[in-house]
């Protein structure tokens, strides 16, 4: 169906792959796999709690049963580690970072580095969120009415402005031009699934993809050493040093040890917060907008709670844009920026009653949870309202995962939920969005969830706003 046959049709049904009937072959399976992994879900993954069983990646689950992820992600997480294929994906770009370490080290890092993701400390980033969601409606401002615009490549630009301001204070000291598409190029690299890895060759055989995103690797790490090494003789001086995450980095220390984090998880947990919390909050914007861009009657409904709200106290301004959060959250909900989670087992275990084997892959997809046929009321149509105050409480801890859950929660979440609620309400104050006739939207899974080959839309300024 093409959008503008949708646009037209009530209620509202966004694209998604149809799920197969049957189960791939192995062959057809694996090319799925690199190409687009939520293309091989099936019918059953959507209708049955637990699916196990012997796969081609091994004996493994699938599991949207909300008791069962409990377990694997809070009650008994002590025996679910990140599985090996995750993390040789992962693991090239962000070296040991908070999202890769496992055991002591991750605990340590932990511990050192919740305090800088507080409430408080979220909210003094407010400014900074709603500064650069400003510059950009002002850029659009200068747009020709009607233009057809990347959405996704503008939302890229503003959450890296944003990371760059909040974690460096300066911003990135790059070109942000060159630095975003050495970005891309890097998760378009290695968000491709390797055969090697698939297959689980041996460490030592070079897969294609890092060679190919090792120039891009290189290119963060000089650029993220120069800034540390800068910051350090500022702090040395003891010059007053900027109120941002890399000064909070910097002063980090485990409170049972009072140990500090040595230069390389400095290094690796800023590439880390730029890699998992851009592209990320990047996609969930771009998705929000689209589906706005369905939706008529949720965009003037934005523009309408932006112009009471925007203009009060910077503070607190993510919990009284409810409208906005919920459509936020909603856009998660049908297009996860990250679509999958995965662990395996150490020991044993049961998972409602099915049988877990040590060595056991459990695979957690917020994509078919999101739209499980048991856990939501017309599971794939739009509609913010179920994340309205009255009926989001109803909703189960563990059917709606955009973070994930338990000890290994998304640090970010607070930040990105504040983050994208203030850019949407920026934008939707002064710009109406409209699908392009005859464009066809395809999500695909690279890591995050992305519209494959950008996300065109047509840009209006409100009357007389922009
Ligand atoms: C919409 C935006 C975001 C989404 C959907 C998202 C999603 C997630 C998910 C699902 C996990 C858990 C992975 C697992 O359990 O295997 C995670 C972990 C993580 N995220 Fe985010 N994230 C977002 C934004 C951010 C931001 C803005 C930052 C940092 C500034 C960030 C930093 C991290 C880190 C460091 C971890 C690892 C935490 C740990 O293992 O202790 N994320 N994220």
């Amino acid at each position: 169906m093409t959008i503008d046959t949708m646009y037209r049709a009530a209620p509202i049904l966004p694209p998604a792959p149809t799920p197969r009937a049957s189960q791939l072959g192995p062959f057809d399976f694996l090319r799925t796999l690199r190409r687009n992994p939520i293309e091989t879900w099936t019918e059953a993954h959507f209708e049955r709690p637990i699916l196990s069983g012997r796969g081609l990646l091994g004996i493994g689950a699938v599991v949207s049963e909300p008791r069962a992820i409990r377990r694997v992600l809070l009650d008994n997480a002590a025996n679910y580690r990140k599985d090996a294929l995750q993390k040789r994906v992962l693991a090239p770009g962000l070296s040991n970072g908070l999202l890769t370490a496992e055991d002591d080290a991750w605990r340590m890092q932990r511990r050192a580095l919740a305090p800088l993701f507080t409430p408080r400390i979220v909210t003094g980033f407010a400014g900074a969120m709603a500064r650069n969601a400003e510059a950009l409606a002002s850029r659009w401002s200068h747009l020709r009415p009607g233009r057809v615009i990347d959405v996704q490549q503008h939302m890229a630009r503003v959450t890296l402005d944003i990371l760059g301001e909040t974690i460096f204070s300066d911003g990135l000291e790059r070109d942000p031009d060159e630095f975003m598409a050495a970005m891309s190029h890097f998760f378009a690299t290695i968000g491709t699934l390797d055969l090697f890895d698939l297959l689980d060759f041996p460490d030592w055989v070079p897969r294609l993809a890092q060679l190919r995103s090792r120039s891009s690797i290189s290119f963060f790490e000089a650029a993220v050493d120069a800034i540390i090494d800068r910051r350090k003789a500022l702090i040395a001086r003891d010059e007053p040093a900027p109120d941002d995450l890399l000064t909070l980095l910097l002063r980090a220390q485990d409170p049972q040890t009072g140990t500090g984090l040595s230069d390389t998880e400095v290094k690796a947990n800023i590439v880390t917060f730029i890699a998992a919390g851009h592209e990320t909050t990047a996609n969930a914007l771009t998705w929000a907008l689209f589906l706005l861009s369905l939706s008529p009657e949720w965009s003037a409904r934005l523009c309408v709670e932006a112009e009471q709200e925007l203009d009060g106290p910077v503070t607190g301004l993510a919990e009284r844009l409810v409208e906005t959060r919920a459509v936020i959250e909603e856009a998660m909900r049908l297009y996860p920026p990250v679509a999958s989670l995965s662990r395996e087992a150490i020991g044993p275990d049961d998972l409602c009653g099915r049988r877990i084997r040590k060595g056991a892959l459990v695979v957690i997809s917020p994509y078919v949870l999101h739209r499980h046929a048991l856990l939501w009321n017309r599971p794939n149509h739009f509609d913010p309202s179920r994340f309205l105050p009255g009926a989001r409480e109803t909703i189960d801890r563990y059917a709606y995962l955009p973070f994930g859950a338990g000890p290994r929660i998304c640090i970010g979440a607070a930040f990105s939920i504040q983050e994208a609620v203030i850019v949407l309400a920026t934008l939707m104050r002064r710009f109406d969005v409209r699908p392009v006739p005859g464009h066809i939207v395809e999500p695909i899974q690279r890591i995050t969830l992305r519209p494959r080959g950008g996300m065109p839309l047509i840009l209006q300024p409100r009357n007389g706003m922009a």
